[in-house]
């Protein structure tokens, strides 16, 4: 569906955000802060609509289109959640940041769409096939220096903030663009890939809840690894679901990656195994490079798909053969290398009192990567 009044069509908190808030808080005491957490999910959602308008019509449109099609508005989330932390946790600043951090995610997803040639975001059509590249780019961009106004209104740190997380998000996409440096390991290569492009900006999320709600400042840098460390694991996690067979929640088509050529996790893990021996591992990698990559629909020019192989023609065998990665053991190890960053993640909050918004996070981590989405 990609008609407008979809696409302005403002989410009424069927999203995530609301759904963690929902399953986080079963017990009468931690109601009270799943009520305050709905509340400001409810204001984010305001400042939102408020923020994104322009006297242009061109950019008016362009730039709500995405912000209209939902998204799961984790990042404000967590900033709303750390923010719990200090005593100024409901203050213009704190939502002004969920907002802000929200925007800053939308404006890299335009850009990332024309990079990535995807044909749908948020259930509706790219952003770049309904207009231009350029327009796509141009809307991001838009949005990008909107984010930067409102962090400009939350004082020096802030701004640093977010100038080193907006650095972060280039490179990550830049690196994973080159792919690795001659002689560097490809799954460290990947994992800072993830960090940056992703871990980055939920890292942030987190950082701003501590620093806009006036909370010990001993509890900064903790939150950041915490968010780095969860967002990290949920891009993670995104490789496994991508295996999913294709009638699954995802609403994609199963191996989306692999059949775009982009080489995730559980592939790399496949390489390593291959590269120190294993046959049936080099096998596999085999016929996923010369059989699934190029099976992307619309898409032949897969990064890694030998020139002479443009991958089957034969659906069942793609199919099949995505099924075997993913009953491999590597997609296992997979979602253990997840589990290590989520457990580094919750180790970083040892300095935080226990209590109900401790509780809170480790439970939004959990979440995070045992989800259904
Ligand atoms: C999604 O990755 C993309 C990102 C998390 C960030 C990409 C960053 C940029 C394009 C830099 C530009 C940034 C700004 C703020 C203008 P993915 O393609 O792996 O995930 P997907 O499945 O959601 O597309
Ligand atoms: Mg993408």
């Amino acid at each position: 569906m990609t008609s407008q009044s979809s696409a302005t069509r403002r989410p009424s908190h069927g999203n995530v955000g609301s759904a963690f808030a929902k399953e986080l808080f079963g017990r009468p005491a931690e109601r009270k802060l799943k009520a305050t957490l709905d509340k400001g999910l409810d204001r984010v959602e305001a400042v939102l609509s408020e923020q994104v308008q322009y006297a242009d019509k061109v950019a008016q449109v362009t730039t709500t289109y995405l912000l209209g099609a939902g998204g799961k508005r984790l990042r404000p989330m967590l900033v709303l959640l750390s923010a719990q932390l200090g005593p100024k946790s409901d203050s213009e600043g704190v939502l002004t940041a969920a907002a802000a951090t929200e925007i800053t995610h939308l404006a890299s997803l335009y850009h990332d769409d024309v990079m990535d040639d995807a044909t749908l975001r948020r259930g509706v059509t790219a952003a770049h096939l309904r207009w231009t590249n350029s327009m796509a780019i141009l809307a991001g961009d838009l949005l990008f220096a909107r984010a930067s106004q409102m962090f400009s209104h939350l004082g020096a740190e802030a701004i640093r903030l977010q100038a080193t997380v907006f650095e972060r998000l280039v490179l990550g996409q830049m690196h994973e663009t080159i792919g690795p440096a001659e002689g560097e390991d490809r799954i460290d290569h990947y994992l800072r890939v993830l960090a940056d492009k992703t871990g980055s900006l939920i890292g942030a999320a987190a950082e701003y809840g501590v620093l806009l709600s006036g909370a010990p400042e001993a509890y900064r840098q903790p939150l950041a690894t915490f968010g780095e460390g969860i967002g990290t694991a949920f891009q993670i996690v995104d490789d496994v679901i991508d295996l999913s067979p294709s009638s699954d929640k995802t609403g994609k088509l199963a191996g989306t990656d692999l059949r775009a050529g982009v080489e995730t996790l559980p592939v790399l893990l496949l390489e390593r195994r291959a590269l120190a021996g294993d046959e049936k591992a080099a096998d596999l990698l085999e016929r996923i490079r010369t059989r699934v990559a190029g099976t992307a629909p619309g898409s032949q020019d897969a990064s890694f798909a030998r020139e002479e192989s443009r991958g089957s023609s034969d659906p069942a065998e793609v199919d099949a053969i995505i099924t075997e990665l993913r009953e491999h053991e590597v997609s296992q190890e997979t979602l253990e290398a997840a589990e290590t960053h989520v457990r580094h993640a919750l180790e970083a909050l040892d300095p935080l009192p226990s209590g109900v918004v401790k509780a809170a996070l480790q439970e939004f981590a959990d979440r995070l990567i045992n989800r259904d989405f």
